[in-house]
């Protein structure tokens, strides 16, 4: 399954916002979120070369990356692609369910208690669309 590339935007996300509170005195969508380009926002939430990979990863998106931006363009990106790479899983997963004769009944309850899970968590009030 995919959970780590559907968690890792998320912690660079909750690691963004946490690096931003406080400081800075940009007025945007997060009071205080500091401005500095993906480069920057990457190493300074990322604590080995993985977590720098899944950082940039998840801002690639981000048009002109080389400028400064609101740390909270980059954790709503973080986030989007969160929730991209949960759907995508969920659509794996029933699949598998729905089409898959060969999974046993362990391995059918995993996947659906995944589709529960994911669903669950892409349904939280904070979620962006
Ligand atoms: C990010 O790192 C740079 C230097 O690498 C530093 O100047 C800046 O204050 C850091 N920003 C945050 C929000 O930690
Ligand atoms: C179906 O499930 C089996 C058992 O988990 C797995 O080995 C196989 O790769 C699956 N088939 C497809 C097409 O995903």
């Amino acid at each position: 399954m995919n959970t780590i590339p559907f968690l890792s935007p998320l912690l660079v996300a909750v690691s963004l916002i946490v690096a931003g509170a406080g400081a800075g005195d940009e007025t945007t969508t997060c009071p205080g979120a500091p401005s500095m380009t993906v480069e920057s926002a990457c190493r300074n939430v990322s604590h080995t070369q993985a977590m720098y990979d899944a950082c940039k990863g998840a801002l690639a998106g981000v048009p002109n990356p080389m400028s400064d931006h609101d740390a909270t363009v980059y954790a709503l990106a973080a986030v989007r692609g969160a929730m991209a790479s949960a759907d995508a899983t969920v659509v794996a997963a029933n699949e598998q369910v729905t089409y898959n004769g060969s999974l046993s009944g362990e391995e059918k309850g995993a996947y659906e208690g995944c589709v529960e899970a994911y669903a669950a968590a892409e349904h939280t009030p904070w979620a962006p669309s």
